[in-house]
């Protein structure tokens, strides 16, 4: 079997309705339930024998030690983190706890149950961690994509703390020799994806009516890869990467952010319209930019397609029009997520903001 930590969130879920979709290997599924953490988006394996799901933390030792010494897992993906930049620049603590405390007791356990295998089952076994493209910095306009090799210059608690966990990946295998395997990616979008990120929050803003709030001058670029993709690669690096190695994963989709918007506005126009018949491009709002926001991010992913064959199966107009009609679809999980403490976070982000 295999154990992923932060399951129940946007990618790790989507991580594990696919391997379960194509694979009987059973998945432990360990996740705390941040606000980010919903078990609805697991609900189709509900009474299925191949998911155990517990609920815990990536920083509890003695639970830890208990699941590993349980259920033996051939390999560890590690998804559970803290994930919003600006929930990093509102509150960087809990970014500190899991990102790198964390990751740290999580790595600690794993070395001692690694430690204790034989032979063959040490061998064979594999720490994957999921990482972000963010640890690299921010690019100017012509500067070449991010390789494996560029140099780590995060610039948000958010990226210092991811770069921080890879930090200490990288450091167990090379003074421990766990096997380990990293994966950097750029951003992603697709089912599941908590309405606080850009996409689903245009989605939902949009639909009820709401400003549509892009951050400074909307030209900051992100390079999108649509989710499943996403979980493809980490399939692939499990099963084949060399460990001690890192792989950048991407879509070769670099996009401003206000090329986003307008294509969910124009999307939403022809699958759901205004009842005024009028554009939702007229909701967006220019609003105050995020402190210390990195300008353009871009991914090299040719490693990843020339050692493994990884290639992305969805364009940016086919994953996008997939997600923008899943939301339409999905109205009650929409609902559901929009919690008070979700309206609480909205309120604390965006009311400062002037317009
Ligand atoms: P998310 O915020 O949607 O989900 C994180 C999950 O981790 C939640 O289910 C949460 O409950 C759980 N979690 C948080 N703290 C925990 C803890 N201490 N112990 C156990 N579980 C805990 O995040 P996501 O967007 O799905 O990102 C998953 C991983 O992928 C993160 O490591 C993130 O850095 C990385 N990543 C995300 C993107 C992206 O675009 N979303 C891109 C590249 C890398
Ligand atoms: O690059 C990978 C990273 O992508 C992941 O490591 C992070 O976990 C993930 O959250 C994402 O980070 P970003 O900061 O790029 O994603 P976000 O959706 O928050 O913002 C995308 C861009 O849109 C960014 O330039 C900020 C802008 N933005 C965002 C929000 C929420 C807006 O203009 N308005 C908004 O309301």
């Amino acid at each position: 079997m295999i154990l992923v930590t932060g399951g129940a969130g946007f990618i790790g879920a989507n991580f594990v309705l696919d391997w379960l979709a194509q694979s009987d290997e059973t998945v432990v599924n360990l996740d705390v339930l941040t606000y980010a953490g919903n078990r609805e988006n697991l609900a189709t394996l509900d009474g299925d024998p191949r998911h155990v799901f517990v609920q815990g933390d990536i920083g509890d030792s003695a639970l830890l030690a208990d699941l590993l010494a349980r259920h033996q897992p051939r390999a560890i993906i590690n998804f559970a983190a803290e994930s919003h930049v600006d929930r990093s620049i509102h509150g960087p603590e809990d970014f500190i706890q899991t990102n790198i405390v964390g990751t740290f007791r999580l790595l600690e356990a794993v070395r001692d149950y690694w430690g204790n295998l034989h032979d063959d089952a040490k061998q064979d076994f594999r720490f994957l961690h999921v990482s972000t493209d963010e640890v690299y910095g921010s690019l100017a306009k012509d500067e070449p994509a991010f390789t494996e090799n560029h140099r780590y210059q995060p610039n948000s608690p958010y990226s210092a703390s991811k770069a921080a966990s890879d930090h200490l990946v990288r450091a167990y295998h090379h003074t421990y020799g766990l096997p380990v395997l990293t994966t950097n990616c750029s951003n992603n979008y697709g089912p599941y994806h908590f309405p606080e990120k850009l996409i689903p929050l245009m989605i939902v803003n949009a639909l009820a009516g709401k400003p549509l709030p892009v951050y400074g001058d909307g030209q900051q670029i992100r390079d999108w890869l649509y989710v499943k993709d996403h979980c493809s690669a980490i399939r692939r690096v499990l099963e084949a990467g060399s460990v001690g190695e890192i792989y950048n994963i991407g879509g070769w989709n670099e996009k401003p952010n206000i090329d986003i918007v307008h294509t969910v506005c124009a999307l939403l126009d022809e699958l759901s319209a205004r009842p005024d018949g009028r554009s939702y491009r007229e909701q967006i709002t220019y609003v105050t930019d995020r402190p210390g926001h990195d300008r353009r991010y871009a991914i090299d992913a040719s490693k990843l397609e020339r050692e493994l064959g990884w290639k992305p199966a969805e364009t940016f107009d086919t994953g996008i029009r997939k997600t923008v009609q899943w939301y339409l679809q999905n109205q009650s999980w929409v609902a559901n997520v929009q919690s008070g403490a979700y309206r609480a976070w909205v309120e604390k982000n965006y009311s400062g903001r002037s317009a």
